[in-house]
């Protein structure tokens, strides 16, 4: 063969591989879904995409795989750039053979995997797969096997994003789930089994979006972080989310220019935040006031209302917020909400984003239904993630901080650098109304008019102890703030707080409660 045949067979296999069956590529675009290399082409910036392993294929031959053609065996992997941030990728390929992963799809991906620790570069999934291939047996359950480990130990070197383009079934669930973000289109699904498998064994007859459908993974599991609409939303979402995160746990985030002045005053906080304890008022509306203009990016939104965490910039530096959320359950901490804020500082505290706290809570939810969920054991993976957190910690109490609440949320007893107060904030071991109620019991009793005994003693209890003064005599809370300066104060402060270094102790690993 001369070179110019070589080059010729050489044009032909690629073409080969990258010409799908254009009736598979049809039935995609028909459900609204884009190809594998549609969506490496959305993703990656122009001619950036350097594609590895195209010419691999199975080595099974069972069931006539070997008579089938399945390009890049059914996964698309290789590197790229993204805004101009290098990264890994694989893409699987829905077209062919549904996706489904065999032992070289596996190894593909492993690949890419391996490439990313390595480089210490984010690693990006793009799932659309109908799960192992049954032809392949045990060989594609090895592949998964392998798959996890990997990503168990990427977790925390590298970031890890997961992005569920179409169904992913059984045990493929688990390499989306040990992975740090996993962002659905609605018309996504993941589950453990499908519906045929649910009525067969329970009877009960579900839908596949019912039974794992990008909105019941954002809203009721938990399980997804991110809801998009479709292919292209999915995918800016990753392009935004890359944009607050380093490339690995060794680097800061990228900073990014901004206009706003970090001693822009924040007036408007005075009108958000009522004095009345349990006037309700959305945190959202402080977060925006007080991070650079338009940098809030909520995470796990639709997910544990009651609390809100997300990623934003300050003088154009990425911290990740956690806070209360008034409108909902009136900010209230429970199973969902600890899980959900313990999850977000272990990822910050991982990789170098400092965390900001806004606080407004009445305590932890009550109830059976609570206690026997284990509000317990959730609720303490807060503390744990707090404490364990060496990256710099500041908190904002805006009004409510009481009983057990106050000491998760991020106070100096677990580790704040510094804690702010606005002056209506109350920091106390529980609510006038309930405290009073305990405490002077027998007064109230005993009086000729128990009501208005309980509404002095009420009283009384709030001038005592409902303010930020007596936690301040102590220490606790560094200073009283006017809510206009709070952009100005906490930016100035986490400006100071950049050469914080604290090492964590040395073990082999702590054990957060599950
Ligand atoms: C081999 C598969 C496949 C699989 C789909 N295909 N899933 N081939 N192994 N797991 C093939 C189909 O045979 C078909 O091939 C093509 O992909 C498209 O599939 P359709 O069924 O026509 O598509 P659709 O109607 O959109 O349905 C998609 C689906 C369905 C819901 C994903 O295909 C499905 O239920 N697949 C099986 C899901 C599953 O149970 N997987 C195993 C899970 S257990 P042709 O040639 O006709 O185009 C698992 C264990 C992992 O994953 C354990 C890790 C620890």
């Amino acid at each position: 063969m001369s070179i110019e045949d070589k080059l010729k067979q050489l044009e032909e296999k690629k073409s080969k591989i990258k010409n799908l069956d254009p009736q598979a590529v049809e039935k995609q675009h028909e459900k609204g879904k884009l190809t594998a290399r549609e969506r490496i082409d959305l993703l990656v910036d122009p001619g950036t995409f350097e594609e590895f392993d195209p010419f691999v294929k199975t080595r099974s031959t069972y069931f006539g795989l070997d008579k089938k053609f399945i390009p890049a065996d059914g996964v698309i992997t290789g590197i790229g750039l993204v805004n101009g941030r290098r990264v890994a990728l694989y893409s699987q390929d829905f077209t062919s053979l549904g996706g489904s992963l065999g032992e070289m799809h596996a190894l593909k991906i492993v690949k890419m995997q391996e490439l990313a620790l390595k480089l210490g570069i984010p690693f990006i999934a793009m799932n659309d797969s109908g799960g192992a291939r049954i032809q392949e047996g045990v060989d594609s359950l090895r592949g998964y096997g392998d798959i996890f480990l990997r990503n168990v130990r990427a977790s925390g070197v590298i970031p890890q994003i997961s992005v569920q383009l179409g169904p992913t079934a059984g045990g493929a669930v688990y390499s989306p789930a040990l992975m740090d973000f996993i962002i659905m289109t609605e018309k996504a699904t993941m589950y453990i089994t499908g519906p045929n498998v649910v009525e067969a064994v329970t009877g009960e007859k579900v839908t596949h979006e019912q039974l794992g459908g990008g909105i019941v993974h954002n809203e009721k599991s938990g399980v997804a972080h991110f809801l998009a609409k479709d292919d292209e939303d999915a995918i800016n979402t990753v392009k935004t989310l890359l944009s607050y995160l380093p490339d690995n746990y060794l680097q800061d985030p990228p900073i990014v220019e901004t206009s706003d002045s970090p001693n822009r005053e924040t007036p408007s906080i005075l009108e958000i935040v009522p004095d009345e304890p349990n006037v309700p008022f959305d945190v959202k509306d402080v977060v925006k006031e007080v991070v650079d203009e338009n940098s809030f990016f909520e995470v796990h939104e639709d997910f544990a209302r009651n609390a809100v965490v997300g990623f934003a910039r300050i003088n154009g530096r990425t911290v990740g917020i956690v806070a209360n959320q008034p409108v909902y359950l009136a900010g209230v901490l429970d199973i969902n909400s600890s899980d959900k804020i313990a999850r977000f500082i272990r990822f910050c505290d991982a990789f170098n984003i400092p965390l900001i706290t806004f606080v407004d809570t009445p305590g932890y939810m009550p109830g059976t239904a609570q206690e026997h969920g284990g509000v317990i054991r959730h609720g303490a993976k807060i503390l744990y993630a707090y404490s364990e957190a060496t990256v710099p910690k500041i908190t904002i109490i805006m009004r409510k901080a009481y009983g057990g609440a106050y000491i998760a949320m991020c106070s100096r007893h677990l580790g704040a650098d510094v804690v702010f107060a606005f002056p209506q904030a109350e920091i106390a071991v529980m609510g006038a109304d309930g405290a009073a109620n305990i405490i002077f019991a027998k007064e109230i009793n005993a009086a000729e008019n128990p009501e208005e005994m309980r509404k002095k003693k009420i009283e009384e209890y709030r001038e005592q102890f409902s303010n930020p003064y007596l936690a301040a005599e102590r220490g606790y809370v560094d200073d009283v703030i006017n809510p206009k300066d709070t952009r100005k104060a906490i930016a100035y402060m986490l400006d100071f707080l950049r050469s914080k270094h604290e090492e964590p102790i040395l073990k082999k690993h702590g054990n957060i409660p599950l």
